[in-house]
């Protein structure tokens, strides 16, 4: 049996984006034989800042989310991550094992800096050693991610690797990713060559997972396409990066092949296809976002759940990051 290890912040609204790329495969992952670790990063919410208040009820709310897709607390582990402190202890040590070249690579703090690396926290710096303490932690060895997040996974290696060297052990192992192919990358609904995120500024770049039908559909009906019809196979689409997003939200949530879909539209402008697409599109996502809102209504059992994740979590990570913490020499503390 292996150990599935994954994250998400709880900043925002889940997009779609979040569910296709990755939170649908956290559900069904739950069908094989490995063990499902699912975390809030509420540390990584916090490299940017977070109202207080609005981060306890996102917390809230993305907790309800996993829910409402389908994870399941009884056979997954679904817990926040600030509530192990297993997590910051071993992301300390990890901050003296990886290197500030290898850090400088990391192309989604360049992005998420921008012009402003002077005035960005240090937090989001090092936020790639979290998340491989993150994993590292609980010897995960499977990673289920959209693709924005394999230059992390990467490094997690460098500095299992870096570690093992350096105090002559073999005690992490090597982590994989698992990407969902298709829908490793939804794009912005305004812009086919931008990520779909739950931080873009406009709220018609992307479909949160809590949209209603209405929403749903103006959102796609305004979504950006092209003036050509729509062709007959998935190569004229190469350069129509707008057309074959959209197409690929609809395979991934109608269950139909893009060439099936294709062969119902080809020929036909946007119009048909966008209605079609709304349609299947409601009938997925509307039910999560109405599961969604009754699991809100009980924070006590929202807190129940956490916290019976939250135990389960420390008992695999506690002793794992003890056992790093002795390999680098730290007395041991109270038992
Ligand atoms: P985040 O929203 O950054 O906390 O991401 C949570 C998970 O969703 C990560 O596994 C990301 O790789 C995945 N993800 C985020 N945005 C997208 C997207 N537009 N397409 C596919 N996967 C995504
Ligand atoms: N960095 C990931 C993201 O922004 C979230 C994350 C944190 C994560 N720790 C993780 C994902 C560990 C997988 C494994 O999407």
């Amino acid at each position: 049996m292996a150990r599935i290890f994954s994250g998400i912040q709880p900043t925002g609204i889940a997009t779609l984006g979040n569910y296709l790329g990755a939170l649908r495969n956290w559900v069904a992952l739950q069908q094989g034989a490995d063990e499902c670790i699912y975390c809030l990063v509420d540390l990584h919410a916090i490299t940017t800042f977070q109202d207080p208040a609005t981060l306890r009820e996102q917390t809230y709310a993305m907790a309800a989310l996993l829910l409402a897709c389908g994870i399941d607390p009884e056979r997954s582990v679904l817990f926040h991550q600030s509530a192990v402190s297993a997590h910051a202890r071993l992301a300390w040590i990890f901050n003296c094992v990886a290197r500030m070249g290898w850090l400088k690579r990391m192309t989604q703090f360049k992005d998420k800096a921008g012009k402003n690396q002077e005035e960005v926290s240090t937090g989001l710096f090092v936020y790639p050693n979290l998340m491989a303490a993150d994993i590292h932690a609980y010897h995960a060895t499977k990673v289920p991610v959209g693709d924005d997040q394999l230059q992390h996974i990467e490094l997690a290696n460098d500095i299992a690797e870096r570690f093992n060297r350096d105090f002559g052990v073999n005690f992490f192992p090597r982590i994989e990713p698992i990407v969902l192919k298709e829908t490793a990358r939804v794009m912005s609904l305004r812009d086919g060559n931008k990520k779909m995120s739950k931080s873009d500024t406009s709220d018609q770049s992307r479909i949160n997972m809590t949209d209603d039908a209405d929403t749903i559909a103006q959102k796609i009906r305004k979504a950006k396409t092209d003036p050509e019809p729509l062709p007959d196979n998935l190569a004229a689409l190469a350069e129509r990066p707008e057309a074959r997003n959209l197409l690929g939200i609809f395979a991934a949530v109608s269950g139909e092949s893009q060439e099936t879909i294709l062969a119902r539209f080809a020929g036909s402008g946007f119009g048909p296809f966008k209605s079609a697409l709304t349609e299947a599109l409601v009938a997925h996502v509307e039910p999560i976002g109405q599961r969604t809102r009754d699991y809100l209504t009980d924070k006590a059992e929202l807190n129940r759940i956490l916290q019976v994740g939250t135990i389960k979590a420390a008992a695999i990570a506690e002793p794992i990051t003890k056992e790093a913490e002795r390999i680098v020499g730290f007395l041991p503390g109270a038992a």
